[in-house]
């Protein structure tokens, strides 16, 4: 019976002799947590993808304490996988919840502050999520232009930026992609009252690594609550706003991509973002001008390294 539950003799993986896998169990499995998580361990010690190995490895070990500290019950377990399922429903070409849900644990944030260390430490610019709403073929567009249609709301903003390496070198031929909210607190793709595009755009960086275009100054908005997400923040009893930001990332050969997010100061809610994004540097003034107008100014500091193109949520 036991020869049966734990075969010696399957057959051999092509990675086995390189990790050296320890003898297997030959006696049943002890009925405690211990032993249980002990077994699931040696099960993942074939995995041939040494990183992969490392994060399940990490991963099992936190799922089953955190199963352990908080006694977790079965029908606990069944709402958590219902949660799941519903997360995987409710995303599609027009909302990622998925994306959503990292974003309200503050897990993206998290790992954008992990992947930005090097450059943190070194004066780069401060990373922020990528978030659901950057959409894949945003319209390339001259400096200079205006990402606002005509007929948008709002008061007028001039955004000029430089893109720079971290010793305050211009970096030309940068893509840079932007995206924000209308005054009226939506995104284009989720408002059927403005053009398809609006307030997007893909710039390109001149010889001096600038970049700058005309819009409208943004205001703060909800997130989406109408799936899993919104139930989950309706259970914890938080507030759901961001506050009012600009969307940026830029590719440059030979540097990180950085994705980021620039926060109007004054918007009470860049102390309270719903998912953590607004950190630290990234809160600016939007500088009010002689004519009424607003004008924000940014430089913003690329680490040397691979360039990749982020996973984009929408089409
Ligand atoms: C955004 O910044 O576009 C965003 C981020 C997280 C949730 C919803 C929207
Ligand atoms: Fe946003």
């Amino acid at each position: 019976m036991q020869e049966a539950k734990y075969p010696m003799n399957e057959p051999a993986h092509a990675a086995d002799t390189a990790i050296s896998a320890p003898a297997e169990r030959r006696e049943a499995l002890p009925a405690t947590p211990e032993a249980l998580l002990e077994a699931v361990l040696a099960a993942n010690r074939r995995t041939t993808n040494p990183r992969l190995r490392q994060i399940l490895d990490a991963l099992l070990r936190h799922l089953h304490a955190f199963a352990v500290e908080v006694d977790l019950g079965y029908q606990e377990l069944e709402v958590g996988l219902d949660f799941l399922v519903r997360i995987g429903k409710a995303t599609g070409p027009e909302k990622h919840e998925g994306i959503l849900l990292a974003d309200i644990l503050g897990l993206a944030t998290l790992v954008g502050l992990i992947d930005a260390k090097q450059a943190l430490a070194a004066g780069g610019t401060e990373p922020a999520l990528i978030g659901p709403f950057w959409r894949a073929a945003q319209p390339l567009r001259e400096n200079g232009a205006h990402i606002a249609e005509q007929g948008t709301p709002g008061e007028r903003l001039l955004v000029v930026g430089r893109i720079l390496s971290l010793d305050g070198k211009p970096i030309a031929n940068a893509r840079v992609e932007t995206w924000q909210a209308s005054p009226g607190g939506l995104y284009e793709n989720q408002d059927p009252h403005q053009e398809e595009m609006n307030l997007r755009g893909r710039f390109q960086t001149d010889h001096d690594g600038r970049f700058s275009f005309h819009s409208v100054r943004p205001s703060g908005y909800a997130v989406p609550v109408d799936g899993p997400c919104g139930e989950l923040l309706d259970a914890q009893q938080r507030a759901i706003m961001r506050p009012a930001h600009l969307h940026f990332i830029v590719m440059a050969e030979g540097y990180k991509t950085l994705a980021t997010q620039i926060f109007d100061a004054d918007d009470p809610n860049a102390y309270r973002d719903v998912v953590f994004g607004a950190v630290g540097s990234l809160l600016h003034r939007f500088e009010r001008q002689p004519d009424d107008s607003f004008r924000l100014d940014l430089n913003l500091k690329l680490e040397p390294g691979t360039m990749r193109v982020p996973m984009c949520p929408l089409p």
